[in-house]
């Protein structure tokens, strides 16, 4: 069995309680190895028949009144992370009480955790290690301390479904992972559109997807997606996803994501250590295409489209250039003075598909897009543009609720003379400084009127340091708060 102490676990009500079943042997240990239930902290203790678990794990949940309920996916991804590491088979795990209305949302979380924490990408490891099977096989979660108060049957009914969100949620963040950290050579424009389509297959009517070939792409005219991907072998491929509830819906949202499966900087090439990652640049198309299959299952009042614009960015003879004027969908034309400034001319030509073709009442980008965004913000944290408050408001609220890390950066209208041509509509990028704010300038210029939020996500859409939740890699942020923006509000 495992558990959660709040600070000072002598003081913690529920360690006390385990600690005199234990025979005083907890707190023992919780003093020889200075547990005193900060957050990252861990005591294991094996219960020699004393009670029918075999081992008692606590983990620190650290101040009681600062927990926000996506905390606690970090405690049982520690938890389920240890069950396998000394070869436990079950848990059951003592939820933290903090009252009936942030129980539902806990236990979603909770079991969001598990699946989060024992993800791993291990398809090219061959070592034996990575064969063994993993030992656990269910985690248990525990509502009430004492054993003696039984759910009510509403509370069973809402337990059950947060369980079972909570699953769902997790299986798309973690097959976004698995599109991610797949090299890009296994994951082309043509494999993201198969795996839409093979979502689209999964939830029959509900869901249809159509792919748009280069062909088609040109007929439509989006000058600004093809030349991206023109110095590429691989095809582009245009991807549009569409769920229908079954009822009338009360509004379109249009979910966009970059996709970008990889980003060599074009003839302005990345050098070699800012290219190694660039795989990752497809985070967007794999969080919208993957939250589609989690929106899918758990249905939704609204009609949702996901559309993501793929293409590889390479150096060939059939690369477009700098110095190129290329005319975008919506008959802009623009001055590519920088060819890895490549995410904003692909969203760009996705943007205005999305508000010619769809005509959403809202629509949400998703893009690994500027480095001057983790400058500006850090390693975990996105930035979210938008000059609609309402909107972006509502955006933001989610954001705080699935603990998905999101700051508004301004989309200052000042800095758009830094996009000016002398002989296109505008170039494709600004200075140095305010790089995240004038890419987002960019995009709006496509956006028009169409109620728009864009989040830059090249900071967390892959992480190099873990944490219990999150290992190494692509992180499939932003799926949690898309599906539960669709979903659950
Ligand atoms: N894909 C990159 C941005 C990026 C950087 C994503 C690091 C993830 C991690 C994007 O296409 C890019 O190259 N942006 C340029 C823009 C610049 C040329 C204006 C950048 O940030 O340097
Ligand atoms: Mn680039
Ligand atoms: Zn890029």
């Amino acid at each position: 069995m495992a558990f959660v102490a709040f600070g000072d676990a002598s003081k913690d009500p529920v360690f006390k309680l385990a600690d005199q079943a234990f025979g005083g042997v907890l707190s023992d240990v919780a003093k020889s190895e200075s547990f005193d239930g900060k957050t990252g902290q861990q005591i294991s203790v094996h219960s020699h028949g004393k009670i029918p678990a075999k081992r008692v794990a606590v983990v620190g949940g650290g101040i009681k009144g600062e927990f926000g309920n996506p905390s606690i996916r970090d405690l049982t991804a520690m938890v389920a992370q240890h069950a396998n590491k000394v070869g436990a088979k079950s848990v059951a795990f003592l939820v933290p009480t903090f009252g009936a209305n942030r129980e539902n949302a806990l236990i979603q979380h909770a079991t969001e955790g598990v699946f989060l924490g024992t993800y791993k990408f291990g398809r090219y490891l061959t070592g034996d290690e990575h064969k063994k099977p993993t030992s656990l096989a269910s985690f248990g979660l525990v509502t009430d301390p004492t054993g003696k108060k039984k759910p009510t049957a509403k509370q069973g009914r809402d337990f059950t479904a947060a369980i079972s969100r909570g699953g769902v949620v997790a299986a798309a963040i973690n097959h976004a992972r698995d599109l991610i950290n797949e090299p890009a050579h296994a994951v082309t424009p043509t494999v993201l559109a198969n795996d839409a389509v093979a979502i689209g297959k999964k939830h029959g009517k509900s869901v249809s997807v159509t792919v748009l070939d280069a062909k088609k792409c040109k007929d439509l005219g989006m000058g600004m997606f093809l030349a991206v991907g023109q110095g590429s072998a691989e095809e582009p491929r245009f991807i549009h996803m569409t769920y229908k509830p079954a009822k009338k819906p009360k509004k379109k949202i249009c979910f966009i994501g970059k996709g970008i499966t990889f980003d060599s900087g074009g003839y302005s090439l990345k050098p070699s250590a800012s290219m190694e990652d660039m795989k990752v640049d497809m985070s967007g198309a794999a969080a919208v295409i993957s939250s589609m299959d989690a929106i899918a299952t758990l249905g939704c009042d609204y009609e949702v489209h996901v559309v993501a614009a793929c293409c590889e960015n390479l150096v060939s003879g059939h690369a477009y250039k700098l110095g190129d004027v290329l005319t975008s969908m919506d008959g802009t034309t623009v001055e590519i003075n920088n060819t890895d400034a490549e995410g904003r001319l692909t969203l760009g030509d996705a943007i205005t598909y999305a508000r010619k073709k769809i005509q959403p009442d809202e629509m949400f980008d998703f893009a690994t897009l500027t480095g001057a965004c983790m400058v500006a913000l850090g390693p975990y944290t996105a930035g979210v543009m938008s000059d609609n408050e309402g909107l972006l408001k509502g955006w933001m609220q989610t954001a705080e609720r699935t603990g998905e890390d999101m700051w508004r950066l301004p989309l200052n209208g000042r800095l758009r003379e830094q996009l000016k041509s002398s002989i296109a509509d505008m170039r494709n990028t600004g200075d140095r400084f305010g790089g995240a704010i004038t890419a987002g300038l960019f995009l709006k210029t496509f956006a028009k009127d169409t109620p728009w939020v864009h989040v830059d996500i090249a900071g967390p859409a892959s992480v190099s340091s873990t944490r219990p939740s999150q290992p190494k890699g692509g992180t499939g942020f932003a799926v949690a708060t898309i599906v539960e923006y669709a979903t659950n509000r």
